[in-house]
């Protein structure tokens, strides 16, 4: 037998390309002609990521961490493993994270400690969406897109167990007997 996830819709496409187009927008006010680095956390930020980027007509760099405090399923572990360091010298340069989900906050406030440390000249966070019910750790979001319910997320580059990550929309998942 076993239990069977079953997918909501939670946003369309529509509504994730209108939250993504006024993100654009902020972030075009605030680093046009500042040659920021956009650093994007893998692997669930990567289709944010090239939707925003597409939007945004100014020189930048793309750059992207693996990070991680989650297992292989949808519980945290509370640890945070930092899988890259940037290839050249971040110090000096304007960062912007991408984030897809600021959840517990463990993940983000560890990752902006140890850009922090690089000495950027600003270091922001930008992220899709924010559960704000489940945050442990204090995270202050620069560019926030869609603030949503405490659920478990995927699609639009977001995944359960690896998967779902290709849909174009964003669903929750819920287990059914
Ligand atoms: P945090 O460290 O608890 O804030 O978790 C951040 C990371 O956990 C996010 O970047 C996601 O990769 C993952 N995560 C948090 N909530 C969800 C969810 O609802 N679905 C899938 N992944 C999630
Ligand atoms: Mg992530």
């Amino acid at each position: 037998m076993g239990s069977q996830p079953v997918l909501h819709i939670l946003f369309g496409r529509a509504e994730i390309e209108a939250a993504v187009s006024r993100l654009a927008a902020e972030i075009t006010r605030d680093y046009h002609g500042k040659y920021p680095v956009l650093i994007g956390i893998l692997k669930g930020s990567f289709m944010f990521m090239a939707d925003l980027v597409r939007l945004l007509d100014f020189p930048l760099e793309v750059e992207f961490i693996r990070a991680s405090s989650y297992g292989r399923g949808s519980q945290t572990s509370g640890r945070v493993k930092v899988g890259w360091s940037p290839p050249y010298p971040i110090k000096g340069r304007d960062v912007l994270v991408i984030e897809d989900i600021v959840d517990t906050g463990l993940t983000t406030s560890f990752l902006l400690d140890y850009l922090r440390k690089k000495k950027p000249a600003s270091l922001k966070l930008c992220a899709l969406t924010d559960k704000p019910s489940r945050r442990q750790v204090p995270v202050e979001i620069d560019y926030l897109g869609l603030t949503v319910p405490d659920k478990f997320l995927v699609g639009y580059g977001i995944d359960w167990d690896q998967k779902y990550r290709n849909l174009p929309d964003m669903y929750y998942v819920e287990i059914e007997d």
